[in-house]
């Protein structure tokens, strides 16, 4: 495990390029892997993840080029997986085993999905549920603990029938599980999100060729479905940009520009919590690819207006990643960041709530812990500690970003772990901290 040390800094300027967006890189990697020809990708993920994504694939018998200019070619399976010769590891990924679960499903093969240590802790009951009502056999292990069955789980896949599926929580990666089941099943899928989640998926599904139907939070998808290759440019990752666009929070004098950045409406939300933050943004040149809206974004900060914000109910599921960086930044704010809402926190590659709170306590910060969320006062100056990443890439991220403003410098335990998504994250981090 190694330790990354992060000095505080005077401001925050500069202008960055960031690699492509995680989640729409799980997706055209999957959709790849099943389509007929070959897909061309170009600023794909850097992060780990996604890569887990490419591995399934190939495991499946796909083909996959990996470029020098981060441009993948995945030449697809033509609607028809092989059987795998080992289990297929979707190492630290959710995205990867929940949504790869709904693709292999209606293959005529047995898949044995397995993860690492934390991925094999993640609850696989609200993926296993939808499938097994298609016709899908599906096994997990374990299912009397917290968090119910997890992996490893296996799949005896065969044809599947269409369902329609309330889901009961807001989980995008649970929706992409049935969709891309329902892509392949017999009859029209139909789904309700109770909130509507990132669309993602539905974007993809369109850009490979199929139909879908989106009436308010009902989605339906006609099944028999056969996708086709795309070429395609992935849009930076908005998710990693929050990291920095907190930090331009944390200075008065920050500026900050981030080019082709995904700003998908359903992910955008971190936007507005920035803005209410006290974070004074302008977009710029908006194109549209494949359904994705690409901008580049200029970060300043009012003066005087580093506020608080409470975020809950569906806001809390928009911006369920950036609530790490956003709570940890909390302490600097005028009035204090109250968090509500967001118990599914607890259940991503850590209890995200339970290691924020520990780590803010450790660099001096008073807070209150909730079941689903956190109350942090704030007027609070943080100082420099060691952090427990809990090997969660987030949660490393978060505090170097907190580490910024302390006093003193703030030691990162499992630093490394920030390249399940963002490799560059530290190399970026020293171009734009002035010091
Ligand atoms: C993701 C959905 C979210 C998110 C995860 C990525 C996706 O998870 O936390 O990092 O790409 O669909 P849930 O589907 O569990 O909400």
């Amino acid at each position: 495990m190694s330790t990354q040390t992060v000095r505080p800094a005077r401001t925050l300027q500069g202008s960055l390029t960031l690699p492509g967006d995680k989640s729409i890189s799980h997706r055209y990697a999957l959709l790849a892997g099943l389509a007929e020809g070959t897909t061309r990708l170009s600023n794909f993920s850097t992060g780990a993840d996604p890569h887990s994504s490419l591995a399934c694939m190939e495991a499946l018998g796909a083909t996959v080029v990996k470029k020098e200019d981060k441009t993948i070619e995945v030449t697809g399976t033509a609607g028809a997986f092989r059987q795998p010769e080992h289990s297929l590891d979707c190492g630290n990924s959710g995205s990867t085993m929940r949504m790869l679960a709904g693709l292999v499903a209606p293959h005529p093969h047995t898949f044995t999905l397995i993860g690492d240590e934390s991925l094999t802790l993640r609850p696989m009951e609200r993926i296993r549920k939808p499938l097994s009502q298609m016709g899908a056999e599906i096994h997990l292990t374990g299912g009397d603990g917290a968090v119910g069955g997890h992996a490893p789980m296996t799949i005896i896949g065969g044809p599947l029938t269409a369902i329609d599926f309330d889901t009961p929580i807001p989980s995008a990666q649970v929706k992409t599980a049935v969709l891309f089941a329902g892509l392949q099943a017999e009859g029209t899928t139909s789904l309700n999100e109770s909130v509507r989640t990132r669309d993602h998926s539905e974007q993809a599904l369109q850009a490979f060729g199929a139909t879908l139907r989106r009436e308010g939070n009902k989605l339906s998808i006609p099944g028999g479905q056969k996708l086709k290759a795309i070429g395609a440019t992935v849009p930076g990752d908005l998710s990693s940009a929050a990291f920095f666009l907190c930090a331009a929070l944390l200075f008065p004098d920050s500026n900050l520009i981030l080019d082709s950045i995904g700003m998908n409406p359903t992910r955008a939300a971190l936007l507005d919590v920035v803005t209410g933050l006290g974070g004074k943004i302008k977009v710029l040149n908006v194109e549209e690819h494949h359904g994705e809206l690409i901008g580049t974004i200029q970060v300043n900060t009012v003066p005087g207006g580093f506020k608080g914000i409470e975020i809950a109910g569906a806001l809390s599921a928009q911006v369920i990643d950036e609530i790490p960086v956003i709570a940890a930044i909390a302490p600097y704010t005028r009035d204090g960041i109250r968090i509500r809402d967001a118990r599914e926190l607890r259940i991503k590659e850590s209890d995200r709530i339970a290691l924020v709170a520990k780590n803010l306590k450790a660099m001096g910060a008073e807070l209150t812990e909730q079941e689903d969320g956190l109350t942090i006062p704030g007027n609070q100056q943080l100082h420099g500690a060691q952090i427990d990443s809990g090997s969660d890439h987030r949660i490393a991220m978060a505090f170097s970003i907190a580490a910024l403003r302390a006093i003193g410098d703030t030691e990162i335990q499992g630093a490394e772990s920030a390249a399940i998504s963002f490799p560059e994250f530290f190399t970026f981090l020293d171009l734009l901290a002035q010091r």
